[in-house]
This record gives C-alpha cells, structure tokens and sequence, in this order.
C-alpha cells in the first residue's frame, strides 16, 4: 500500500511501529495469522538496524557455554541484570541465529565467505565466522562482514515485502497511542495509533487489536552520537504519556570509538577492531587501556569511553586514536570492508595509518517496562527492541547483545500475540484526531533552535561524568524547553521534527530524572558525587500517574 492511501479508520490486528530488527522480526513472525502494518517515519532503512557493524552475540561455539556468555553479560551489566532475563535470552541466542539463517542473512563464514555460497537454510551454525567484542570471554559474535545490520535489514525487509500479509508503511509518523479504560479492570487497553501521513500532512487514526512499540533508541538527545536522525526516544515518550513505567533511563551507552573528522557525521569504528587487535593509543603513540583495566581494549564499553573521556580532559585533546594497522592489509580490507573505504573517503588509509575517535552517545540501556514476552503495563501494547527495557543489560550493555535481544522478545511477543488474538477484538469507537483548533506554525525557528540547545544542554551536563549541579542545571533548562515545546505543539499542526523534539524533550527529562534518583555510580552511570557503587543494586523506575 502506498502510504499517501492511508485512511482514517484503516484497520489492521497488528500495527507496528518500526521497521527494525524488531519490528520486522515481530511482523514476519506473526503475518501468517494476522493481517500485520510496520510503519517507519523516514524510510524503512532508517532504524539503527541498518547501521549495525559488529555483529550478534550467540553461544554457537562448542568451547562456548550459556552460563559463560551469561556471566559476561551479568558482569558487563555490574550487578543490574536480570538473572532470569538473562539466561532467557542467551538461551535462545541460537536458535535466533538459525532462525535468521533459515531468512537468508548472509553471515560470513570462517572461509571469509558468506552463507548465501553455501546452503543458506541448512547452514552448519559451526561454519559461521565469530569475532570478539569487549566484555566477551570468548569469540561468539557473528556477523556479515562489518555491515551486519544492513544484511539482517535487507534480508528481512525483502522477507516482508513479499508476505502478502505485510504493509510496509514509509514516511507515516505515530503521534500518539489510543487507548480506551478496560471493561472490568482498573487498566487501559490501546485500541490504535494517529498516525502523521508525511505525504498528506494528514493525521489518521489506525486502529488496530495488537499495537508494538519498535521505534529504536533516544540517543538524538545528545549532539554527537553514533545514531541515525530518527533515534527520538519516540517509543518511549509515547508510552510514558500513554501511562507505561520506563525503567533505568540514566544508562546511556556511549560506545568509546566514533569516527572524529569534521566531514563524518556519525560514523561508527566497531569495537570488533579491537576484538581483531587494534589497540587505543594517545597523540604520543603510547596505549593507554592497561592503566585502566586488565582486559584492556577489551574492557566493556563504560570502562573504555570513560578512561577516553579521562584521557582527552587531561591532555586536552580533541581525539584519541585507534590503530588496527600491524594487522596484515589484506586482512583488515577482508574483514572490514566498509570501514576500510568510509575511512579512505576522509583520507585515513587504515592498513597504515590510525582512526582518530572519541566517544559518542550509542544505546539507551533503558526503556519502556516490558516482561518477557514484551508485554507493557497496558493491555494490547507491546515494546520490542532498544525502545524496551527488558532487564537484559543492567547498567551497561555488552556488546551486540541488542541485536539478540530484538530477536529474542519480538519472537516472545509473536507467541503471545498469537494466543491471545482469537478472543481480541477491534475497539468499535475512537475519535478521530482534531485539528480544528490548530494553526500552520510560521516559526520553525522555535523547532530547529530547540532541538540544538536540547542536545548540547544533555551532552555538556548529562554526560559521561556527571554531577548533582550539572544534572539539576540541565533539568532546570530542559523544563523550559518542554514548557515551549507543549506550548507550541498545541497550537500548531504536527510536523516530524515538531513531534521528535516533543519526544526527546521528555526523553530527556526521564533521563535526567533517573539520574538524579541514583545516589551511586555504576556502570554507564558515574556521578562525582557518588563515586562509589551501592552493595544493593535496584532499578530506577518512574511511574507517570505520580509524576502527573
Ligand atoms: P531501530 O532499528 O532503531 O528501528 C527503529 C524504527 O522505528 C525505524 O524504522 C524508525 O523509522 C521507526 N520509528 C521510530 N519512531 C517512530 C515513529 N514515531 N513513527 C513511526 N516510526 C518510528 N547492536 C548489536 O547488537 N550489534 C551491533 O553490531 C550493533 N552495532 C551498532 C552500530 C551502530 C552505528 C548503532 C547506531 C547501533 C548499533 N547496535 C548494535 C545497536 C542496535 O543496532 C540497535 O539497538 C538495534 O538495531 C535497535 O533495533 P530496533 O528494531 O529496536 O530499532
Ligand atoms: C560495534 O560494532 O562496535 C557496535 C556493537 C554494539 O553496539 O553492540
């Protein structure tokens, strides 16, 4: 369906918002039996998905364990994990790995070929290659080259093209979930989405049975990030407002190594580098990762892109470096295509030269309150992927963990959908959306300036190093800028940019929230004030109905 045809009251069992790995997991996993839209505001590649480099992490070696892969990940997490969360997913790493395989994700085998040369749906798990990331005890990450998420991407979105069941819905924005109180039950129950069709500038009402929350990360709420535009915190401003808990919303990921060049607006050096060899070193040529950690380059990521932040503050560097190139040239060309050619683009022969890099915001740790199976505190809403927080990654993810985790949930969620949708019916009235007071804003100014002060404010003052002074400040702020950001959303017709700043201003405030409610640091989470970590680890969980 062209999305310009969207129409008031379409009517779908599944709506779900995002075209990730998430979302189009969940969708082909429950378009046999129910009638599925995926919608993305931008295009359909416009997730963080596409842009996956290292890999998924699976226990598919057989020197490999799941309690050694879930005592990496509870170690990485520093005592925040959920144990059973934990095991729950690693448990079902490989059959997610088989399951993509069966899809034909053209993973790189040990020959440095890819399993499309070979049988795609029989292939020997055993004959895929595996890399090494930070916080890993062993090698068990696989991976297409270093473009992992464009591979997963294209396999499965071609996957859902072609499912006669699937609307893949480009350039149509949600606004906000429709819910309606449960018959019987003090709880709500979400009934359909409004929808801004970017074509039409029209908002529409899509109703539907199931509605999933797929919509990626808030990393926009800091200026340099390794995130694509789209990462607004969408999901979870939708949900938050919606009157879901978010949990542990202080743990933004900042992965240690982002290219810095003036041309290259986020482009991230993955860590499997480091994994390959590559080591961090200082202008001066010496490395400094074993003053800090006895893993070294392989420490998880807080560790590494806190003593890089340390390092650049104390010689007054704009960068450090990250030097793969005693690696043989023709092995980092093989294994790092896409690196190897966005660097030359910005005259940086890796084989010979180092990667200047710093520090970028990455991954939100946490999320919309979800169990298991991705279920939400209200009835008929799901939240799958990086938007979620399922307890899998404590204070600091491990490295691609996140992928899994999509993979995992969205086929829990498939299952329950599926046992529930047979007695779940279409809610028989909902308004339609009402514009009749709004006007067309002639001050986009407002919009553009806003979203600039937003991002410096959280990157100057909730950053990797925090403080109670710095977080109050930013809070302070912030609440100006959502105070005129409302003021200007009921007053005008929705944009996308209107609706994103709208989402990240609240983000914002939830993470500032959850950060002045720690009184400890740990993990992705240091605050001067509290240098020490808690005996007692706990959730940071909001309520919205108390803070209303
Ligand atoms: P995304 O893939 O981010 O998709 C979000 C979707 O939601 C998009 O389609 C977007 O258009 C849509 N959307 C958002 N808001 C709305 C709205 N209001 N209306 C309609 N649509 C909306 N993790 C790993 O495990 N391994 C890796 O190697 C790895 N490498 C990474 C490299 C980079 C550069 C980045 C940025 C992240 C990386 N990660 C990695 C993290 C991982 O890629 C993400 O956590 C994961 O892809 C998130 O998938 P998702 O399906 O939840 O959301
Ligand atoms: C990377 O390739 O370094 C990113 C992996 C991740 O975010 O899990």
């Amino acid at each position: 369906m062209n999305p310009s045809a969207v129409q008031q009251n379409f009517v779908f069992d599944i709506l779900i918002i995002g075209s990730g790995a998430a979302g189009l997991t969940l969708a082909l996993k429950t378009a046999d039996f129910a009638k599925v839209a995926v919608l993305s505001k931008g295009d359909l590649n416009q997730g963080a998905t596409f842009y996956a480099q290292g890999g998924i992490a699976a226990v598919l070696d057989e020197t490999d364990s799941v309690e050694s892969h879930v005592a990496d990940t509870l170690s990485a997490g520093v005592g925040l994990c959920h144990e059973d969360m934990v095991e729950h997913i690693v448990t079902e790493s490989a059959d997610a790995v088989k399951w993509l395989v069966s899809q034909g994700v053209p993973f790189t085998t040990k020959d440095l070929g890819d399993t499309r040369k070979t049988d795609s749906v029989n292939a020997d798990l055993s004959s895929l290659h595996l890399t090494q990331e930070g916080g890993h005890s062993h090698r068990r990450i696989i991976h297409a080259t270093d473009a992992t998420g464009k591979a997963v991407f294209e396999t499965l979105q071609q996957r859902a093209q072609a499912h006669p069941n699937i609307e893949l819905l480009a350039g149509c924005t949600a606004v906000d979930l429709v819910t309606q109180e449960q018959e019987g039950s003090s709880g709500s129950v979400c009934v359909g989405v409004y929808v801004l069709n970017q074509e039409s500038a029209c908002v529409d009402l899509i109703k539907s049975k199931f509605v999933a929350l797929a919509t990626g990360g808030a990393s926009k709420a800091y200026l340099y990030t390794t995130n694509p535009d789209g990462a607004s915190g969408d999901g979870i401003a939708m949900a938050w407002r919606a009157g879901c808990r978010v949990a542990n919303m202080e743990f933004n990921q900042f992965h240690p190594t982002c290219l810095f060049h003036p041309h290259a607006k986020s482009f991230l050096i993955t860590e499997a580098l480091r994994g390959e060899g590559a080591t961090l070193e200082l202008p001066d040529g010496s490395r400094f990762m074993p003053n800090f950690d006895s893993r070294e380059e392989l420490a998880p990521r807080d560790i590494v892109a806190r003593a890089i932040d340390h390092e650049m503050k104390r010689l007054g560097c704009d960068c450090v470096y990250l030097n793969i190139s005693r690696k043989p040239a023709d092995f980092i060309r093989e294994h790092f295509p896409t690196i190897y050619s966005r660097c030359l683009e910005f005259g940086i022969d890796i084989t010979s030269e180092r990667i200047p890099v710093v520090p970028a915001a990455h991954y939100t740790c946490g999320g919309i309150m979800v169990n298991k199976v991705g279920e939400t505190d209200i009835s008929n809403l799901y939240a799958i992927g990086e938007t979620s927080f399922t307890g899998l990654h404590g204070a600091n993810r491990m490295a691609s963990n996140s992928l899994l985790e999509c993979f995992v949930v969205a086929f829990g969620a498939a299952a329950d959908i599926h046992s529930k949708i047979a007695v779940t019916s279409h809610s028989p009235h909902i308004e339609a959306w009402d514009e009749s007071r709004v006007t067309i804003s002639d001050d986009e100014v407002l919009v553009s300036h806003n979203w600039d002060e937003l991002r410096r404010c959280m990157w100057d003052f909730v950053g990797i190093v925090r403080n109670n002074e710095r977080l109050q400040r930013a809070e302070r702020r912030i609440k100006i800028l959502r105070e005129e950001v409302q003021d200007y959303y009921i007053k005008h017709r929705v944009t996308k940019d209107m609706l994103e700043l709208r989402n990240l201003v609240l983000v914002s405030e939830l993470i500032i929230a959850c950060a002045l409610q720690r009184k400890e640091s740990r993990g992705l989470h240091f605050t001067l004030d509290y240098p020490d970590t808690n005996n007692e680890a706990m959730d940071t969980i909001l309520h919205p109905r108390s803070a209303d």
